[in-house]
């Protein structure tokens, strides 16, 4: 059985005087220690998805799903405090947004821990440092007194993905974790991901738009258009066998696939030249 298990899951928005469907009908699984990637285009509802499952949406959204199942527990049945860090979190591409830049890093892993275990002042200290080491901060006991500034983008989001993961989460969200960062430290954060789902069994749905990424970490992926999951398979199976026009023109459009010295495609003009009706 799938750990975590997403059947029908739709979701609208208030629109003027009616509503908007951003997530139409989405269903997908996620087994323990998998990477599932979702890739689409901007506004495809990918964050929207991700948001539902921690009841993070937008006043006046309204979700519904025929089964939003973790393990055994009904997400739907529990209330959003204690899905939220204890159960499933979230990481997003700026990790600067996600640490107040009063406190040090140790405070902020120290909250989360005071939060949601019962552990004394000592144990909490403890496990900052394990944490941080388990995430692959050099120096962990050094970083631990660090502001967010004094830390580069990819230490701060090894320090958001120590967070991320203190109250105990087992699934990790991550929307688009790399895109901010610089290419070398991008795949450096990809291989933690690799790490954390082998040495934590830690499930993960890794949201990026681009297919590069998710071939190099993801075990499946999902490719979401206007709200609907228009393909699902094996990183390789999409990749190599794409079905949907919009995957067919995603790929053509990955750089990838394309020689240095050539003009890339855009998504835009790929779905021109294949006759592609983008509603
Ligand atoms: N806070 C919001 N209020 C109103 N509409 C929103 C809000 N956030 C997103 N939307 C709309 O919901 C739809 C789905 O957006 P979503 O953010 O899930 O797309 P996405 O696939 O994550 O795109 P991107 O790649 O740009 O992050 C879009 O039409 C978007 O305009
Ligand atoms: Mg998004």
């Amino acid at each position: 059985m799938s750990y975590l298990d997403i059947d029908n899951l739709s979701v609208t928005l208030p629109h003027g005087q009616g509503y908007r469907h951003v997530v139409k009908g989405v269903s997908l699984t996620l087994n323990k220690g998998e990477i599932l990637g979702i890739v689409g285009e901007s506004g495809s509802g990918k964050t929207m998805t991700c948001s539902a499952l921690l009841s993070l949406l937008p006043a006046g959204a309204h979700r519904t799903a025929d089964r939003l199942q973790l393990d055994s527990l009904d997400l739907t049945s529990v209330s959003p405090a204690s899905v939220r860090g204890r159960l499933i979190s979230m990481i997003s591409q700026d990790p600067a947004a996600a640490l107040n830049p009063v406190f040090t890093i140790q405070a902020h892993i120290d909250a989360v821990l005071k939060q949601h275990t019962d552990k004394n002042r000592h144990n909490r200290r403890t496990a900052v440092l394990e944490l941080l080491d388990a995430v692959g901060l050099p120096d962990p006991l050094r970083v631990s007194k660090r502001y967010p500034h004094q830390l580069s983008g990819g230490m701060q989001q090894r320090a958001v993905i120590a967070m991320a993961l203190s109250a105990g989460a087992q699934v990790l969200i991550a929307d688009e974790p790399t895109t901010a960062l610089d290419v070398s430290v991008q795949a450096k954060i990809l291989d933690l991901l690799q790490s954390l789902r082998h040495n934590l069994a830690l499930s993960v749905l890794l949201v990026s738009h681009d297919l590069a990424v998710i071939a190099q970490v993801c075990d499946r992926v999902v490719v979401m258009l206007n709200g609907e999951i228009v393909e699902t398979g094996t990183v390789q199976s999409v990749i190599q066998a794409p079905h949907h026009p919009y995957t067919k023109a995603l790929l053509a459009a990955s750089p990838a696939r394309h020689q240095r010295g050539n003009p890339l495609p855009t998504v835009a003009s790929s779905y021109l030249n294949s006759g592609f009706d983008h509603d």
